[in-house]
Protein backbone atom coordinates (compact mmCIF):
# COMPACT_ATOMS: atom_id res chain seq x y z
CA UNK A 1 0.00 0.00 0.00
CA UNK A 2 1.10 3.49 -0.85
CA UNK A 3 2.00 5.16 2.61
CA UNK A 4 3.45 8.82 2.51
CA UNK A 5 3.34 8.24 6.35
CA UNK A 6 5.85 5.78 6.06
CA UNK A 7 7.77 7.76 3.62
CA UNK A 8 8.07 10.80 5.98
CA UNK A 9 9.18 8.85 9.10
CA UNK A 10 11.86 7.79 6.80
CA UNK A 11 13.36 11.03 6.13
CA UNK A 12 12.75 12.60 9.36
CA UNK A 13 14.80 9.62 11.00
CA UNK A 14 17.48 10.27 8.50
CA UNK A 15 17.20 13.67 8.79
CA UNK A 16 17.39 13.38 12.89
CA UNK A 17 20.58 11.26 12.56
CA UNK A 18 22.51 13.40 9.79
CA UNK A 19 20.77 16.89 9.66
CA UNK A 20 23.20 19.10 11.23
CA UNK A 21 20.52 21.73 12.40
CA UNK A 22 17.10 21.08 14.45
CA UNK A 23 15.55 18.47 11.97
CA UNK A 24 12.09 19.03 13.65
CA UNK A 25 12.22 22.88 12.41
CA UNK A 26 10.08 23.54 9.40
CA UNK A 27 7.99 26.62 8.09
CA UNK A 28 4.48 27.01 8.15
CA UNK A 29 3.00 28.59 5.65
CA UNK A 30 -0.99 30.21 6.19
CA UNK A 31 -3.06 32.64 4.34
CA UNK A 32 -4.60 35.95 5.62
CA UNK A 33 -7.75 37.36 4.61
CA UNK A 34 -6.69 38.88 1.23
CA UNK A 35 -5.18 35.76 0.53
CA UNK A 36 -1.65 37.27 1.29
CA UNK A 37 1.02 33.99 2.51
CA UNK A 38 2.75 34.45 5.27
CA UNK A 39 5.08 31.77 6.44
CA UNK A 40 7.20 31.22 9.33
CA UNK A 41 9.33 28.82 11.55
CA UNK A 42 7.94 26.40 14.23
CA UNK A 43 9.14 23.01 15.36
CA UNK A 44 7.26 19.43 15.30
CA UNK A 45 6.33 18.24 18.18
CA UNK A 46 4.40 15.36 17.67
CA UNK A 47 3.96 13.05 14.54
CA UNK A 48 0.13 11.09 15.09
CA UNK A 49 -1.33 8.46 12.31
CA UNK A 50 -3.21 11.29 10.66
CA UNK A 51 -1.04 14.17 11.19
CA UNK A 52 1.85 16.81 12.45
CA UNK A 53 1.27 18.71 15.77
CA UNK A 54 3.17 22.01 16.35
CA UNK A 55 2.26 24.31 19.46
CA UNK A 56 1.28 27.58 19.31
CA UNK A 57 -0.69 30.69 20.78
CA UNK A 58 -4.00 30.99 19.04
CA UNK A 59 -4.08 34.73 19.55
CA UNK A 60 -1.23 34.77 17.55
CA UNK A 61 -1.02 36.39 13.69
CA UNK A 62 -0.81 32.54 12.86
CA UNK A 63 -3.50 31.40 15.27
CA UNK A 64 -5.81 34.23 13.46
CA UNK A 65 -5.25 33.37 10.20
CA UNK A 66 -6.06 29.49 11.24
CA UNK A 67 -8.96 30.84 12.31
CA UNK A 68 -10.61 32.08 9.34
CA UNK A 69 -8.73 29.60 6.66
CA UNK A 70 -8.01 26.08 8.12
CA UNK A 71 -5.66 25.70 4.95
CA UNK A 72 -1.90 25.44 5.98
CA UNK A 73 1.20 23.89 4.53
CA UNK A 74 4.36 22.81 5.62
CA UNK A 75 8.09 22.99 4.41
CA UNK A 76 11.39 21.43 5.72
CA UNK A 77 14.36 21.54 4.22
CA UNK A 78 17.91 19.09 5.34
CA UNK A 79 20.37 21.40 3.18
CA UNK A 80 23.11 18.61 4.04
CA UNK A 81 21.14 15.29 3.29
CA UNK A 82 20.18 17.40 0.64
CA UNK A 83 15.93 16.68 0.97
CA UNK A 84 13.15 18.74 1.05
CA UNK A 85 9.45 17.62 2.30
CA UNK A 86 6.33 19.80 1.51
CA UNK A 87 2.92 19.07 3.21
CA UNK A 88 -0.18 20.49 2.21
CA UNK A 89 -2.89 20.06 4.69
CA UNK A 90 -5.93 20.83 6.90
CA UNK A 91 -5.46 21.91 10.64
CA UNK A 92 -7.58 21.06 13.38
CA UNK A 93 -7.07 22.58 17.28
CA UNK A 94 -5.56 19.38 19.07
CA UNK A 95 -7.62 18.00 21.78
CA UNK A 96 -7.16 19.66 24.94
CA UNK A 97 -5.65 16.52 26.98
CA UNK A 98 -3.27 16.48 24.08
CA UNK A 99 -2.20 20.08 24.85
CA UNK A 100 -2.17 20.08 28.40
CA UNK A 101 0.06 17.44 28.45
CA UNK A 102 2.61 18.64 26.17
CA UNK A 103 2.28 22.10 28.22
CA UNK A 104 3.29 20.67 31.16
CA UNK A 105 5.85 18.88 29.92
CA UNK A 106 7.78 22.13 28.73
CA UNK A 107 10.42 23.93 31.49
CA UNK A 108 8.48 26.08 33.62
CA UNK A 109 10.29 29.77 31.91
CA UNK A 110 8.39 28.61 28.46
CA UNK A 111 5.68 27.89 30.30
CA UNK A 112 5.84 31.33 32.49
CA UNK A 113 6.71 33.15 28.72
CA UNK A 114 3.49 31.22 27.36
CA UNK A 115 0.99 33.29 29.48
CA UNK A 116 3.02 36.34 29.40
CA UNK A 117 3.77 36.93 25.72
CA UNK A 118 0.50 37.70 23.63
CA UNK A 119 2.54 36.89 20.72
CA UNK A 120 2.63 38.90 17.57
CA UNK A 121 0.83 42.20 19.28
CA UNK A 122 2.86 44.70 19.83
CA UNK A 123 5.06 45.81 22.72
CA UNK A 124 5.83 49.05 24.29
CA UNK A 125 9.74 47.72 25.32
CA UNK A 126 11.24 44.75 26.42
CA UNK A 127 10.46 45.89 30.01
CA UNK A 128 6.84 45.61 29.55
CA UNK A 129 7.48 41.73 28.46
CA UNK A 130 10.06 41.62 31.80
CA UNK A 131 7.78 43.04 34.02
CA UNK A 132 4.81 40.19 32.65
CA UNK A 133 7.34 37.28 33.20
CA UNK A 134 7.58 38.95 36.78
CA UNK A 135 4.25 39.42 37.19
CA UNK A 136 3.00 35.50 36.32
CA UNK A 137 6.67 34.12 38.31
CA UNK A 138 4.69 36.03 40.85
CA UNK A 139 0.92 34.47 40.30
CA UNK A 140 2.40 30.70 39.47
CA UNK A 141 4.81 30.75 42.79
CA UNK A 142 4.99 27.65 44.50
CA UNK A 143 1.77 25.96 41.92
CA UNK A 144 1.83 24.04 38.78
CA UNK A 145 0.99 26.40 35.97
CA UNK A 146 -1.97 25.46 33.83
CA UNK A 147 -1.90 25.73 30.11
CA UNK A 148 -3.52 29.35 29.25
CA UNK A 149 -6.84 28.44 27.01
CA UNK A 150 -4.92 30.12 24.12
CA UNK A 151 -2.08 27.95 23.67
CA UNK A 152 -2.67 24.69 21.90
CA UNK A 153 -1.63 22.19 19.50
CA UNK A 154 -2.77 22.60 16.00
CA UNK A 155 -2.80 18.79 14.19
CA UNK A 156 -2.25 19.56 10.01
CA UNK A 157 -3.42 16.41 8.20
CA UNK A 158 -2.04 16.62 4.72
CA UNK A 159 -3.61 16.05 1.96
CA UNK A 160 -0.42 16.23 -0.35
CA UNK A 161 3.04 15.57 0.37
CA UNK A 162 6.36 16.30 -2.14
CA UNK A 163 9.84 14.27 -1.12
CA UNK A 164 12.34 16.57 -3.30
CA UNK A 165 15.95 14.88 -3.58
CA UNK A 166 19.06 16.87 -5.34
CA UNK A 167 20.10 14.75 -7.89
CA UNK A 168 22.96 15.64 -9.71
CA UNK A 169 22.90 19.06 -12.99
CA UNK A 170 19.60 19.53 -11.01
CA UNK A 171 18.17 16.62 -12.32
CA UNK A 172 15.83 16.60 -9.07
CA UNK A 173 13.82 13.61 -7.93
CA UNK A 174 10.20 14.59 -6.67
CA UNK A 175 7.35 12.30 -5.52
CA UNK A 176 4.32 14.22 -5.29
CA UNK A 177 1.74 12.12 -3.16
CA UNK A 178 -2.03 12.90 -3.66
CA UNK A 179 -5.41 11.58 -2.61
CA UNK A 180 -7.65 9.79 -5.12
CA UNK A 181 -11.27 8.52 -3.74
CA UNK A 182 -9.69 9.08 -0.59
CA UNK A 183 -6.54 6.49 -1.38
CA UNK A 184 -2.95 8.15 -1.28
CA UNK A 185 -1.96 7.89 -5.54
CA UNK A 186 1.95 8.72 -6.10
CA UNK A 187 3.31 10.88 -8.99
CA UNK A 188 6.63 11.91 -10.35
CA UNK A 189 6.78 15.16 -11.32
CA UNK A 190 9.66 16.80 -13.52
CA UNK A 191 12.76 18.77 -11.18
C1 LIG B 1 13.56 27.57 14.67
C2 LIG B 1 12.32 28.28 15.16
C3 LIG B 1 11.33 27.53 15.79
C4 LIG B 1 10.16 28.15 16.23
N1 LIG B 1 9.17 27.37 16.79
C5 LIG B 1 7.98 27.94 17.10
C6 LIG B 1 6.89 27.12 17.53
O1 LIG B 1 6.98 25.88 17.63
N2 LIG B 1 5.72 27.73 17.83
C7 LIG B 1 5.56 29.09 17.71
O2 LIG B 1 4.47 29.59 18.00
N3 LIG B 1 6.56 29.88 17.29
C8 LIG B 1 7.78 29.34 16.97
N4 LIG B 1 8.79 30.13 16.50
C9 LIG B 1 8.56 31.59 16.33
C10 LIG B 1 7.81 31.82 14.99
O3 LIG B 1 8.69 31.68 13.89
C11 LIG B 1 7.14 33.21 14.94
O4 LIG B 1 8.08 34.22 15.17
C12 LIG B 1 6.02 33.34 16.00
O5 LIG B 1 5.31 32.13 16.16
C13 LIG B 1 5.05 34.46 15.61
O6 LIG B 1 4.54 34.18 14.34
P1 LIG B 1 3.17 34.87 13.81
O7 LIG B 1 3.27 36.34 14.19
O8 LIG B 1 3.15 34.66 12.35
O9 LIG B 1 2.03 34.18 14.53
C14 LIG B 1 9.99 29.55 16.07
C15 LIG B 1 11.01 30.29 15.45
C16 LIG B 1 12.15 29.67 15.01
C17 LIG B 1 13.21 30.50 14.32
Amino acid sequence: MIDPYKKFKNWYTKASIEFNGDHTAFALGTCDNNSQPHIRMVLLKKILNDGFVFFTNLNSKKGNHFKINKKLSMCFYWENINRQIRILGNGSILDSEQSDNYFSSRPRGSQIGAWASKQSKEIKSRKELRDKIKYYEKKFKNTSIPRPIYWSGIKIKPIEFEFWKQGEFRIHSREQYFLKKNNWTVRFLSP
